[in-house]
């Protein structure tokens, strides 16, 4: 007998052939889209592909986001700033699996959102997720700041002695970036695919798309650049260089 046939032979438990289809559970996940005959047109699979991968990547975000959170309450910041670069890179892919549907042309898209009942993005678990955690990041950086006695001027200001407040405070700045991203892109598909002045499958406008952009997680970082630039440049203004 060859002795690779062993390794061939599946030892997890469960009833598909190999382990890498029984670890992965790939016969239930590959189950999870309609068959062609239940289909509304041909397009439908990528509709459906691209959702359900942008949910198990928005999960898996949110979740090293609840773990970076831990971290940050336990002033490891280090480990906080290693897990939300690994959640940005999560959110990455969505952001570009958005431009996969802008393939789908306006009337064939019809034919699939009329199969679509109520469902909205509004309600999407991974998104969800991560509005949940934003601001609960923000509050824990809010209190590491404190009880290192910093205010967000000094840590920039002083940013190689505030190394590991810095770090998390960066990462957070690229995870919120990363939702306006997303949502900057998915109007953009919106608008491209439905249009922007017409009504979602959940009665929101389009124009509230829009409107939500806008929002940010850490005002107060963002704001932060105002105040140094305001800054420096009285600075200038005294000193004549202006
Ligand atoms: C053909 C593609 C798509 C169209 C036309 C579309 C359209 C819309 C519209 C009109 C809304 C407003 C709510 C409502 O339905 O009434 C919405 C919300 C939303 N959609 Fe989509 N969507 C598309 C694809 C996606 C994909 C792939 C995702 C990925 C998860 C997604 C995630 C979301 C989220 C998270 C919201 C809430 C947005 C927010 O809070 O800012 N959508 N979508």
């Amino acid at each position: 007998m060859n002795p690779m046939d062993d390794l061939r032979t599946p030892i997890l438990p469960g009833t598909a052939a190999s382990d890498y289809e029984r670890y992965l559970r790939t016969d239930e996940l590959l189950a999870l889209q309609k068959p062609p005959e239940e289909m509304l047109h041909k397009d439908e699979l990528t509709f459906q592909v691209v959702h359900q991968a942008s949910e198990l990547l928005l999960k898996g975000a949110a979740w090293e986001l609840e773990r970076a959170l831990e971290h940050l309450e336990h002033a490891d910041f280090t480990n906080c700033s290693r897990l939300v670069r690994r959640a940005n890179m999560e959110i990455d892919y969505p952001v570009s699996l958005l431009h996969v549907l802008e393939t789908i042309t306006p009337y064939d898209y019809h034919l699939i959102r009329a199969g679509l009942g109520h469902g909205s993005g509004l309600d999407s678990p991974g998104f969800l997720a991560l509005l949940h955690v934003g601001p609960r990041l923000g509050r824990a950086f809010d209190v590491q700041l404190q009880s290192a006695g910093v205010t967000v001027d000094e840590m920039y200001r002083h940013h190689q002695k505030h190394f590991g407040l810095h770090e998390v405070a960066e990462s957070l700045l690229d995870f919120d970036e990363r939702v306006q991203i997303f949502r900057f892109h998915h109007l953009k598909l919106a608008q491209r695919i439905i249009g922007g002045g017409v009504v979602g499958t959940m009665g929101t406008p389009v124009e509230v798309l829009h409107q939500r952009q806008e929002h940010v997680f850490y005002k107060e970082l963002w704001d932060a650049r105002n105040e140094i630039t305001a800054k420096i440049t009285e600075q200038w203004e005294r000193e004549g260089r202006r």
